[in-house]
């Protein structure tokens, strides 16, 4: 699949370009599937992580493979959006907690090294909760340093709204949160609005998992054996308080012997087919993510996390070898919700870019 399709449309008889987007840090394509999926045209994306670029050319076409450290703003076309879910396990809660001292965490500066350079329209920041409590290196909010570096770039600078947004509220079957950050450039008077949330109808994973067999990548990851001794203790709706103490791993018996002072944490979840799903992370550790199927002693399989995190059936992954299926928790761990990108992408191509013509 080529880049610079040209997509666009007829309005009042006359042919409109849709907007082009450039995307930053693109994954396996969650978010860019959303933005596609709303009508823009990617025309750049970008990922180093061999396993992200495999899915998202198989499935959206051409993506730039180098560290984005060393690729040069004039080597990006101009585009009309930029997204960037720059990396996230700095700001994690789960994370070390090193923020924007953590060289990953200056990813952000790259970011706006290429804003700089393009002044697209529109730029939309994506990132998980922890950022909102991150310092920057000189003590001031992270989240109050983006809104202030993008309100003032270049003089023309950006009107900037962010929210925490949970993606059960946009019709996504997983309680995710996340922060966006949507700029628009202050020339085109415009003040975003985010879109209203929608009524939690079907989200439980009760109506998610009637997979047909004929659709591919229903193949699991092994759990090892000693969370497999836990697992089959848990019952649906329970977790690991649920684990008779002689079952369970020595690092757990530790806490489990000092529930307040850790703070009673609730690993190993296993949500019911009443519940909306919990986070779906990276790593689909059962200790720091409800990955465990609700009645069968299992990992949820690759096709389950993609139907939790919204991508359609159609959309393909790889699995011919147990190191793919390990790679391909990771890639759909890490995306933002199709779903959910594909409301917000709308509220921007409704609020900024309908009838316009983007040059
Ligand atoms: C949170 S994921 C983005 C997921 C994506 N928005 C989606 O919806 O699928 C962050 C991505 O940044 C990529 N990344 C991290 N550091 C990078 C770098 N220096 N250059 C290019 N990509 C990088 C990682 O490989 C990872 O796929």
């Amino acid at each position: 699949m080529k880049r610079g399709s040209e997509m666009s449309k007829t309005v009042n008889n006359t042919t409109v370009k849709a907007p082009r987007l450039i995307s930053l840090f693109s994954g396996c394509g969650g978010l860019d599937l959303g933005f596609k999926n709303a009508g823009f045209d990617l025309v750049w994306a970008n990922d180093f992580d061999s396993d992200a670029q495999a899915v998202y050319s198989l499935n959206l076409g051409e993506i730039d493979r180098r560290d984005i450290l060393s690729v040069g703003e004039d080597e990006i076309p101009d585009g009309d959006i930029l997204t960037a879910g720059f990396p996230c396990q700095p700001f994690s809660n789960a994370g070390n907690r090193k923020g924007v001292h953590d060289s990953r965490g200056m990813l952000y500066k790259e970011c706006l090294r290429i804003i700089r350079n393009k002044m697209p329209k529109v730029i939309v920041f994506e990132n998980v909760r922890g950022l909102l409590s991150t310092k920057y290196v000189d003590g001031r909010n992270l989240a109050d340093v983006i809104v202030e570096d993008l309100s003032t770039m270049n003089d023309v600078g950006y009107d900037v709204v962010h929210r925490l947004l949970n993606a059960s509220d946009y019709g996504v079957p997983q309680n995710r949160h996340r922060v966006f950050f949507i700029g628009v450039r202050k020339d085109l008077e415009i003040s975003f609005k985010f879109p209203p949330k929608i009524p939690k109808h079907n989200l439980t994973l009760g109506n998610i998992l009637n997979i047909p067999s004929n659709v591919p990548n229903q193949v699991d990851w092994a759990f090892s054996p000693q969370a497999m001794d836990m697992v089959t203790h848990i019952p649906e709706g329970g977790s690991w308080k649920d684990v008779p103490y002689e079952h369970l791993a020595p690092r757990f018996k530790k806490i489990r012997d000092n529930m307040k002072k850790y703070r009673s944490p609730n690993f190993y979840r296993r949500f019911s087919r009443n519940e909306i799903c919990g986070t779906i992370t990276a790593s689909a550790q059962p200790e720091n993510c409800g990955i465990i199927h609700p009645t069968q002693n299992r990992r949820f399989s690759i096709r389950e996390i993609a139907r939790i995190q919204t991508f359609p059936d159609t959309f393909q992954f790889i699995d011919d070898s147990a190191k793919d299926i390990t790679a391909m928790y990771k890639v759909i761990g890490n995306a933002v919700p199709v779903q959910l990108a594909n409301i917000i992408a709308t509220a921007i191509m409704d609020q900024v870019f309908e009838g316009d013509c983007c040059q």
